[in-house]
């Protein structure tokens, strides 16, 4: 059987397979499904590549019963015959098969994936296997997809990709929901004379953690190289168990010297509008699948992002919108308040039926870096805010004057010490820059139509679980 070339199953079903058929060909993959009679059997065999399964009917005359009996859900085989068009409906070709060989069996009794459909809720207890289902791959060639476009729109717009450290001593957002990293041996941690944990016995000779956003150190970048991104794993240690929040999650965060607010508002607006379009026109078949299959508005929303610009709203018109609205919410609302997830919804899926930018939030809901107003109570934030998903990005216009950024960090009784390097930018050159922060699995939310994050991220780390 070594004969002929592995064809993938996607290229079985673009244009070029016509010249091949009537030859033969040969594949690889997963068994999907068996059916049949006594004389023939239809084998849907998938390998991962595209959604679709190429039919391979196998006359039962031509095979041994033992080989026949193996090809369950699961199996995985390699096949070979001739490449027909399919008289059948639903499939442009079929393998009319000559040789089936066996790599692996799945026992019908144990293979948690039988053909029946499964619950998200199930998939997620066997995230080692959910990938082979039909579902699970759509997603994740869809998040590879998305993964590949940003480092494109990015390059092909003079952005350098930026490696911000994961092990960090500073605090970005100063919500204190770090990881720690220690070496430490906890049982038995040595002490300082205050009788508190002596650090500089730690592996880095003081305590440290996993990052919670890379942007401190892009602003380094942003102001020597420019314009840089990042893209890369990001940890917080918040408890929260909700459909939005995973404890280790992808962050893509740019940062521009010489944008202000509204540049950057510009970029966030053009850089979600091209991630959208290009997973419209590259990953159509997965698309329409989950169109087809979870959520019947999903391509529909995709195309109305693109058509609609932007609302850019101040917060405080915001609230004002919010508290005449007549509408009640679980949390009422007021000046100064963070806002929940329903009064972004509302915003974005009642009032204004497209997406909303939110400026100029009250400084003390909002992180020490970010640029202050003239009337000394808000500053230059903003927050992206999604149909279904809520907040999808969070930035700002950076305080770049260095006396107002010491007295707002002292304000926050920020440890100095920690943050003399970032502080440096400001001392030496300062520029105005600005930059923002999109997650990763909130994008695939959105672009996948699926309704918790622990489904668009392949092993998903959240409170008290981190199988896998
Ligand atoms: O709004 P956040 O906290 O902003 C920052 O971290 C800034 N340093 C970004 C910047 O300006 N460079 O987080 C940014 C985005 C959020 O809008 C949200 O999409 C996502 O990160 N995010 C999470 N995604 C999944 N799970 C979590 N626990 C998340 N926390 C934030
Ligand atoms: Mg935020």
């Amino acid at each position: 059987m070594e004969t002929i070339r592995r064809i993938e199953i996607k290229d079985l079903f673009c244009e070029k397979a016509k010249e091949v058929i009537g030859k033969d060909v040969r594949v690889k993959g997963w068994v999907r499904t068996k059916r049949g009679n006594k004389s023939v059997a239809f084998i849907a065999l998938n390998d991962g590549s595209t959604i679709k399964n190429i039919q391979i009917v196998a006359d039962v005359a031509s095979f041994s019963e033992d080989i026949l009996k193996q090809i369950t859900t699961g199996a995985c085989i390699c096949a070979e015959g001739v490449l027909v068009e399919s008289m059948g409906k639903g499939q442009s070709v079929e393998i009319q098969a000559k040789q089936i060989e066996i790599y692996g069996t799945a026992d019908v009794e144990t293979y948690p994936l039988q053909k029946k459909g499964h619950t998200l809720e199930f998939l997620r207890e066997i995230a080692h296997l959910r990938p082979r289902t039909n579902t699970f791959g759509a997603v994740l060639r869809i998040r590879h997809n998305m993964a590949f476009a940003i480092h494109k729109y990015f390059n092909d717009r003079g952005f350098f990709y930026w490696h911000s450290p994961l092990i960090t001593a500073s605090d970005c957002e100063g919500a204190g929901e770090m990881f720690q990293v220690t070496t430490l041996d906890l049982d038995a941690t040595p002490k300082n004379e205050q009788g508190k944990t002596d650090y500089t016995k730690d592996f880095f000779g003081q305590s440290t953690f996993l990052t919670v956003s890379g942007q401190l150190e892009g602003e380094l970048g942003a102001t020597s190289i420019g314009k840089i991104y990042t893209f890369g794993p990001t940890f917080r240690a918040e408890n929260s168990n909700t459909p939005r929040h995973l404890a280790e999650f992808w962050m893509i965060e740019p940062e521009m010297a010489f944008y202000d607010i509204n540049d950057n508002m510009d970029l966030a607006e053009d850089f979600i509008k091209f991630l959208v379009r290009y997973a419209l026109d590259n990953c159509k078949d997965d698309i329409q699948f989950l169109n087809d299959m979870y959520d019947k508005e999903l391509i529909s929303r995709l195309e109305g992002v693109l058509k609609e610009s932007f609302v850019r709203l101040p917060y405080t018109e915001a609230i004002d919108i919010l508290s005449k609205s007549g509408h009640k919410f679980e949390v009422p609302v007021s000046w100064g308040m963070d806002l929940q997830s329903e009064h972004e919804r509302f915003l974005v899926e009642k009032h204004f039926k497209r997406p909303v930018i939110l400026i100029d939030w009250p400084k003390e809901i909002k992180s020490f870096y970010m640029k202050q107003n003239d009337d000394g109570k808000t500053v230059r934030g903003m927050d992206v805010l999604f149909p279904q998903i809520g907040e999808i990005i969070g930035g700002s216009e950076r305080e770049a004057d260095y006396n107002k950024l010491v007295t707002r960090m002292k304000e926050l009784n920020m440890n100095m010490d920690r943050y003399q390097w970032y502080l440096d930018t400001r001392r030496f050159g300062s520029a105005p820059h600005s930059g923002f922060g999109l997650g990763f699995e909130r994008l695939l939310l959105f672009v996948t139509g699926m309704s918790n994050i622990r489904d668009v991220i392949p092993f998903p780390r959240f409170p008290k679980n981190a199988t896998f």
